[in-house]
């Protein structure tokens, strides 16, 4: 099965959606970048326990030198410089990310700080002074879970957990991707829990920039065709399902989620997703899927009360597109995504919320470029309600 998928003419990345499609990549970095030696990151657990992904890792190296960086964790500075020191001291002329989001995104950010006279966190947003020049070192990436999109962005998220903690983006329109492969042989092995908090995030970027105040017409289409995917596999994914069709279409969902968010940005829950992340030792995924609920229900009363019929017709639409046409009530997308928990019957990370907490996220939270706004007394509540 392959599947094409329309970006803006021009746009990278180019995409390929196809069973088998991995083998391809080492003729491809050879062919079209020259390349002979290459970085490639990867997750500490993939080759362990992805037999497939297994087979790739031998299959490449039998036509390019492969040097390779483990991600452990989610990326900071810190890594990216060690990966983009592989590279200089060892002549690498691409880099290859296949795993998760944090794989992607280390792979991202390595690829162009080979390229930075300065410290990676110098060039963060609203971190660093300084602006990335967009030089990268040819990219390919290949997702092993369907959720970030991170294959399709062009931002790559690192962060320095702790008491004062950041997440935050290093972001140029050329730091998308040369090549995204998607190959759903690489997810029907991902456990059940990851393949739920990844798919949550995919949907929370969906439902984000469709709602988002920076939305357009391309934006909203990615955000239309990617619900649609993933009201029609998410359900199967998460009650464990090994059929490719369906991996396929949650795989897609997740690469327009990517795109989606890219050209609309995102609202609330990842306003808050990513305080949290830096401040708790709580993965993007899960704090995506505990946020999104009590942001979404206080956003729809927001809604109705100032009678914004757009915002409306808007959860309306998500509705419908995520219960596969069988709902339409904004009401009733509370119920659709409290089903998906019921289903997927996954635990939370077991983690004590101080006070102390709350209120640092309230400090640097966003709202980004979510449809209402909420005083910090309701955001507090959003808070305690998705993290106590
Ligand atoms: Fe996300």
């Amino acid at each position: 099965m392959s599947v094409s998928i329309d970006s803006m003419p021009g746009e990278k990345p180019h995409v390929v959606i196809k069973e088998g499609a991995i083998s391809h990549i080492k003729e491809y970095l050879a062919n079209t970048h020259g390349a002979e030696r290459i970085l490639l990151c990867h997750s500490k657990t993939l080759f362990l326990k992805n037999e497939y992904a297994r087979s790739f890792l031998s299959d490449i190296n039998s036509l390019l030198t492969c040097e390779t960086y483990m991600v452990t964790g989610e990326p900071s500075p810190f890594m990216v410089e060690n990966a983009a020191s592989i590279i200089k001291k060892t002549g690498c002329q691409a880099v290859v990310g296949i795993g998760g989001g944090s794989v992607m995104d280390l792979a991202k950010a390595a690829s162009a700080a080979f390229f930075m006279e300065h410290p990676v966190k110098e060039y963060l947003e609203g971190i660093g002074s300084l602006k990335p020049d967009g030089r990268r070192l040819p990219l390919v990436l290949v997702p092993s879970t369907a959720g970030t999109g991170s294959e399709a962005t062009h931002n790559a998220v690192l962060s320095e957990p702790g008491e004062y903690g950041y997440k935050k983006s290093l972001r140029h329109p050329d730091y998308a991707a040369d090549l995204a492969v998607i190959d759903p042989l690489l997810f029907i092995s991902v456990p059940r829990h990851t393949a739920f908090f990844s798919g949550m995030d995919a949907i929370s970027q969906l439902v984000e920039a469709y709602l988002s105040t920076a939305s357009d017409s391309v934006s909203e289409e990615y955000s239309v065709r990617g619900l649609e995917l993933a009201g029609q596999a998410f359900e199967h994914i998460i009650t464990g399902t090994s059929n490719i069709s369906i991996w396929t279409k949650m795989a897609e969902a997740a690469y327009y989620s990517g795109l989606a968010l890219s050209r609309a940005g995102l609202g609330l829950v990842h306003g808050l997703a990513g305080p949290v992340g830096a401040r708790l030792p709580i993965p993007h995924g899960e704090a995506c899927a505990r946020l999104i609920m009590p942001v979404l229900y206080r956003t729809i009363k927001k809604s109705e009360k100032n009678k914004d019929f757009i915002i409306l017709d808007k959860l309306k639409k998500i509705t419908s597109l995520l219960s596969c046409g069988y709902r339409s009530s904004p009401d009733e997308l509370i119920k659709i995504l409290d089903a998906f928990f019921d289903k997927a019957q996954v635990t939370f990370s077991p983690i004590r919320i101080k006070t102390d907490d709350i209120d640092y996220i309230l400090n640097i939270y966003s709202h980004k470029n979510h449809p209402c706004t909420f005083t910090s007394q309701e955001v507090r509540e959003i808070l305690k309600e998705g993290l106590c």
